[in-house]
Parts: C-alpha cells; structure tokens; sequence
C-alpha cells in the first residue's frame, strides 16, 4: 500500500489495510471475539477490537472473568458468572444479555476458536459514549467475549515450586479489591515487579500489613499444626479456584492430613514459618511455593498438601460435570 507521505489522515481503505497488515506477533493466540457492537464473532485477530470511546478502555469502566475450558467444558463457570453479576451490581452495570443467553454466547466463542482447551475472558463494559467520566454519557453496556490460547505454568514450576516475592505496591483495598473490575494498575505494577526483581510472583500487602493476594491469583498456607489458612475476603478477590480448593480441603481434613482449613490475617513472617505456601488461580490451579525471594521455605520442598490440591482440582475439572458447563456435547 502506498503510503501518503504529505498527510497521515487515512481514507477508510487505507486505513482498514493498514490495520490488516500491521504486525501482531502475539496474535496467533487469540481464538475467536464476540461483541455485542459488531453483533456477531470474528475470528481475525485484526478484527478484535473494542471502540475508543467505550469507557472500558479510557476510564477502566467495566468489569470481567476469565474462565477456562479444559476438555470441551468451561470449569466453574457458573460460579464465574455470580462474580461477574456480583461485580456488575457493585458498579451498577447491567448485563445486556440474560445468563442463559450468556453462557450460549461463551459456549458458541469457544466453538468459533475451535480448541477444547483454551481461555475464555467476559467483559461487561459501560459502553462506547463520549470520553468523561460520566457513565449516563452511554447509552448502552458493552459485551465482548475472547477465546484466546491458555499457557499455564510448566509443569516443572510444579514439581520444584516458584518462587515468590512480597511486594510493597499498594494493593487494591476493601470495596476495590472486591470488584473483579478492568482497573488492574496495582495488579500491573504487582506483575512487573515480580518480573523486574527476578520473582515467579509477587505477593501485596493489605492497608494492615497482612498478607493479601498475588496480581491474578490467591495465596494460602499450611501452618505448623497443619491447618490451611487463606486471608479473609475483605481486601483480596475472592477466587473461583481457591474457594473451590477450599471446599476440596474437607477431603483432606477427613483424611487427617490436615487439621482444619480456616480464613484468617497472614503476617509476612508467617510465610518463613509455614509448612507450605501456595497460589490459586484459574491458570495454575494450585501451584506450590518453595522459595520466598530466593530463599527456602518448608525446606524448599513442594509439599503435599498443594500437590494433593492441585490433584483433587483436576479430578473436579475431568470428572465432576456439576462444576463446569459444556461447551461441546
Ligand atoms: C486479583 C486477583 N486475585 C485472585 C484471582 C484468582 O481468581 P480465580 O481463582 O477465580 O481465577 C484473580 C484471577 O484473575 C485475580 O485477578
């Protein structure tokens, strides 16, 4: 295309070329795109895109899931889509769609992108009107739902365990942490430190000083007398995978192999002393913890409490239909 050296303004031709052409290297992940503004799925990459003025994009004004399909079936769904209406009435979006219109909507995404294992993110936006801050400015929600590649830890991250650091970005608190909202700067800036300073992961701080949660997932650990502790709801995202692996730790409690599963503030210092540190996301299921910036923890062995969490949740993945919803017959 021959480029018009004297005016960067584009005819419409020109421009749609040019957005076909440009490079997108990172492009061959992404699956397949609903929009409630195009009315229909695209499977071009080049075609994803969401308008400028929705104030998703220049005010962080909507809120989302990311769920997974694993084996043509996307694992708790369900219980993804009570956070989304929970974080919808939070911020008083109204989903355009009803659930059940919703989950045929995820469901026909995933079989557009054609992989039975792949992620599926939801995102309910304000809406395209105007560029303030002022969500009456629009008259209506934004919808739009992408099938993308899933990438989880490799499997070695498993058998050794990550590393994690602690964090001194200030985290989301209270109301916001609550809200699985598309304001994830703190999230952000959690992730490029956990990266810049050589960590697998980076854990913040609540506004007390306790323990909260990783940029995209949860933290839990085993103390001495055995019991799994999680930090209580008030300044972290209640997760889909560690409410679950809670719920599949009674199985453990029953074995003996842990003593009780409670929620309760974390002090730093209580990671050294753990007997096992882990995460819960969507992504990694459960992953164990073996070293806190570089240094050991429970002898920098993966215990068995998150291997044998991590297995329960797959067995729940493959063989309990109850917890996911079918994407193919
Ligand atoms: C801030 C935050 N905490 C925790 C989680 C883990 O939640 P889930 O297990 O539902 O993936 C996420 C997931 O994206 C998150 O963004």
């Amino acid at each position: 295309m021959a480029k018009d050296q004297n005016s960067p303004l584009l005819s419409p031709d020109q421009a749609l070329a040019r957005l076909k052409a440009l490079p997108r290297p990172w492009a061959g992940d992404y699956l397949a795109m609903y929009s409630n503004w195009l009315g229909g799925i695209v499977t071009e990459p080049w075609l994803m895109s969401v308008p400028i003025d929705d104030h998703l994009v220049h005010r962080g004004d909507g809120v989302f899931e990311a769920t997974k399909c694993l084996g043509g079936r996307i694992y708790l769904f369900e219980r993804h889509l009570d956070r989304l209406e929970g974080s919808a009435a939070s911020t008083h979006l109204e989903l355009p769609v009803t659930r059940r219109e919703l989950g045929a909507l995820a469901a026909a995404v995933v079989r557009a992108g054609g992989q039975r294992e792949c992620m599926l993110r939801i995102f309910l936006s304000r809406g395209p009107g105007g560029f303030s801050t002022n969500p009456f400015e629009c008259p209506a929600p934004g919808l739009y739902l992408v099938a993308s590649r899933i990438h989880p830890p490799a499997e070695e991250s498993y058998e050794r365990g990550v590393n994690l650091g602690v964090s001194l970005v200030p985290a989301k608190s209270g109301f916001f942490a609550g809200v699985k909202s598309c304001n994830y700067l703190p999230n952000v800036l959690l992730k490029r430190e956990a990266i810049t300073r050589g960590w697998d992961f980076a854990v913040c701080l609540d506004p007390d000083g306790y323990l909260a949660e990783g940029s995209t997932e949860n933290m839990g650990l085993v103390d001495q007398a055995g019991n799994l502790l999680l930090p209580p709801p008030d300044h972290i995202l209640e997760g889909t995978t560690a409410k679950r692996a809670m719920e599949l730790a009674q199985t453990l409690v029953e074995r003996g192999q842990l003593a009780g599963v409670a929620r309760r503030h974390l002090k730093v210092e209580e990671l050294q002393s753990a007997a096992e540190v882990m995460l819960f996301g969507t992504t990694l299921d459960v992953l164990p913890v073996s070293r806190i910036d570089g240094k050991p923890v429970a002898g920098g062995q993966v215990g068995p409490v998150a291997k044998e969490l991590r297995r329960l949740i797959q067995q729940d993945i493959a063989h309990n239909p109850a917890m996911s919803m079918a994407v193919w017959g």
